[in-house]
């Protein structure tokens, strides 16, 4: 690689592509990943779900070669992994591990700072970049970059192992449950934080999680995974709308988030437009529910609808990004307002 090219940030995601990918331990009855073919788009937000054990960690650790899969190839753009060293191949993707991994005899900063020195970038660079990014993921660089990673809580260390990955603006971020040791608000900024770096850099990111809200939130498309096996790759309407089985529908609950989703009107999660709006979008009544919105994207093949007043005129519009925040945000507050019912009664 030429200085220069080690000197550019990365714009833009990579596309993947995992062609019959297995993986089988030794002395293990079953694989953990068992012929897994999938074609990821280039800047795409793709969740893996499912249950503990299901071969999402195995999976992920096979796309930067921590470990090699037994059978079958993985694509990074035009490259076979195999080509490449798996030192060079590692530098250009963003990891984030279920357990942080943050070195403990190194600082906060020099933590952070790990990639753009290996890609020898120069020191005043890299020193902003740390901060813009301890900023960023809510850690005052003034009071925690010198620190060490034992002197901060889990959830603390959580956040440096996401600022650590997007230091160097990776092509790739591979993300195993990188909130899962985090509170409630907490989870919900980073979530957002996440969201909206995606969205300015659009690189491709897998992620694994446990918590379908979570992929709900997050997800371009949902991969379920069962012992190894892709149950159903789809869009996140599409998964809850119509799981492709039993084991789908009750991982997602899917019966639950459609429950809950009768229950929001729709007036709540859409968004104002300034008197314009495409007309080719189908309409619906401001006065019905999430479900009937659903129903109708569905049914229209069209991910965004017109919200029409009783005079049938254009007042919102309704996309299935604002479905996805609504059903996410509504458990909190469903939960909040059980207790404050509790607590009224008592
Ligand atoms: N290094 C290893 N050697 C042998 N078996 C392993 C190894 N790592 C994982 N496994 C087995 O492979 C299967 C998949 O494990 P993996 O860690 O990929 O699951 P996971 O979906 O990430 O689970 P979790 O949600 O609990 O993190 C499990 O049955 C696990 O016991
Ligand atoms: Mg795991």
């Amino acid at each position: 690689m030429s200085r220069q090219q080690q000197e550019r940030d990365p714009q833009g995601g990579s596309a993947i592509r995992l062609e019959n990918l297995s993986k089988q331990y030794p002395n293990s009855p079953h694989p953990a990943v068992d012929n897994v073919s999938l074609d990821i788009e280039p800047g795409e937000f793709v969740v893996f779900l499912g249950p503990s054990g299901c071969g999402k960690t195995t999976l992920l650790k096979m796309v930067n070669r921590i470990y090699e899969p037994t059978g079958g190839k993985i694509w990074i753009d035009k490259t076979e992994v195999h080509e490449l060293a798996a030192p060079q191949l590692r530098r250009q993707i963003g990891y984030v591990i279920q357990q942080t991994g943050l070195f403990p005899h190194m600082r906060i900063a020099d933590n952070v700072a790990t990639v753009p020195r290996l890609l020898k970038w120069k020191k005043a660079r890299i020193n902003r970049r740390v901060e813009e990014l301890l900023d960023l993921v809510g850690l005052p660089p003034e009071s925690y970059a010198r620190r060490y990673p034992a002197q901060l809580s889990g959830g603390e260390q959580q956040r440096v192992g996401l600022a650590r990955a997007l230091a160097a603006e990776p092509s790739t971020m591979l993300m195993d449950e990188p909130f899962g040791a985090l509170d409630a608000i907490t989870r919900n900024r980073l979530q957002e934080e996440l969201l909206r770096i995606h969205r300015q850099i659009k690189q491709t990111i897998l992620f694994v999680t446990h918590d379908i809200d979570e992929a709900v939130r997050l997800a371009d498309r949902i991969v379920v995974l069962r012992q190894g096996k892709v149950e159903q790759f789809a869009t996140p309407l599409e998964i809850i709308s119509n799981p492709a089985n039993d084991f789908v529908a009750e991982l997602v609950g899917a019966e639950d988030v459609l429950r809950r989703m009768s229950l929001i009107p729709i007036a709540s999660a859409a968004t104002a437009i300034n008197g314009q709006r495409n007309v080719d979008d189908p309409t619906i009544s401001g006065s019905s529910f999430l479900r009937d919105a659903i129903g109708t994207m569905v049914e229209t093949g069209s991910e965004r609808l017109s919200v029409v007043d009783e005079d049938g005129h254009p007042v919102k519009s309704l996309t299935m990004e604002d479905i996805q925040q609504a059903v996410s945000t509504s458990d909190a507050e469903e939960n909040a307002s059980e207790r404050r019912a509790t607590s009224a009664s008592d």
